[in-house]
């Protein structure tokens, strides 16, 4: 599939053509995968521009994410900085029916050794339209996942709290495996054999009537619809319980479905060939809720989303 283009792409502090905006072959985080990013999503709303689905929240996680990856840290860019480039790019490229949000920080060109310390931090953002990740029709008819043979990246092989680069080598493998083996999506259980999470997706099993996320401690991203769905599950008055989960939970779950900002809330209707069958009610509850929250539509969440007038 071609690259939905938009016009601008911003890099330091300024807006460049998107097709000029580009770094050098030697840049260290190319060969290293030493960054960090963040992937967000701007929604339509019924009735104001589009709106960017907890703004503060993903630009907090991805300075949180470069603090531990010393010297990313040093990027002389705030917070509210970055939420007014984010501002004018979505205005700039003119996404008024929503799109995603792409920023990264990585190392310029300069250096090339192991030590990143003496490299310059470098930061762009870009934006672009973006469809259902997991196709078309998985919001509706849901996806179909095995549990993959290569385990998440242990807490202390590189740790799951950052959102950097060169942990998708790890999803991507799994990613890969599944895409080869008929399946759309992959679970990968930790080091120890729990469930950890999907390849960009965080995942919850519903069990009678009960929702099940696993917890931070067996090393899923603390993604930010994962929090958001964990609340309006609540919301919705369903008991939701962190708890660490084997791979047979999943086999034997009445409705699984996974979370993430390009995933959305998509159901599972399959793992590693048992059958979970169609969207369920509590997921369906759920997602409805969800896809209402993002675009605007639900009074109690509208300080989740930053609307952006175009
Ligand atoms: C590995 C992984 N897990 C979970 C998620 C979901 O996180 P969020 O809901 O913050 O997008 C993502 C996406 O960022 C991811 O890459």
């Amino acid at each position: 599939m071609p690259f939905p283009k938009a016009e601008k792409i911003w890099m330091d502090g300024r807006f460049v053509d998107w097709d000029d905006a580009t770094v050098h072959v030697l840049t260290p985080t190319l060969h290293y995968g030493y960054g960090v990013f963040e992937g967000i999503r701007a929604y339509p709303t019924d009735d104001g521009g589009p709106a960017v689905f907890h703004l503060d929240t993903h630009l907090q996680r991805l300075l949180r994410s470069a603090r531990l990856y010393p010297p990313l840290d040093e990027i002389p860019w705030t917070v509210e900085q970055l939420t007014e480039v984010v501002e004018e790019l979505v205005r700039l490229n003119g996404h008024t029916g929503g799109c995603y949000i792409r920023p990264t920080v990585y190392l310029g060109y300069g250096e090339i050794g192991l030590n990143p310390l003496p490299s310059e931090p470098r930061i762009a953002v870009a934006t672009w339209e973006w469809g259902s990740y997991l196709g078309e029709d998985s919001l509706v008819n849901g996806v179909r996942v095995m549990v993959s043979s290569f385990r998440r990246i242990g807490k202390n092989t590189i740790p799951p709290a950052g959102k950097a680069n060169g942990q998708y080598l790890n999803s991507s493998l799994a990613k890969v495996e599944a895409l080869r083996a008929g399946y759309d999506e992959a679970i990968m259980l930790s080091e120890d054999g729990f469930v950890a999470e999907g390849t960009g997706e965080n995942v919850f099993v519903v069990r009678d009537g009960r929702i099940y996320p696993p917890p931070l401690h067996d090393g899923p991203l603390g993604g930010i619809t994962r929090a958001s769905v964990m609340t309006i599950a609540r919301d919705l008055g369903y008991e939701v319980v962190e708890t660490s989960l084997v791979r047979t939970d999943l086999y034997l779950a009445d409705e699984m479905f996974l979370t993430g900002t390009a995933a959305e809330l998509t159901p599972v209707r399959e793992i590693a060939g048992y059958e979970i069958g169609p969207r369920g009610p509590v997921t369906e509850a759920v997602q409805s809720r969800f896809l209402d929250a993002v675009r605007g539509r639900v009074e109690a969440y509208r300080d989740w989303l930053h609307v952006v007038s175009v």
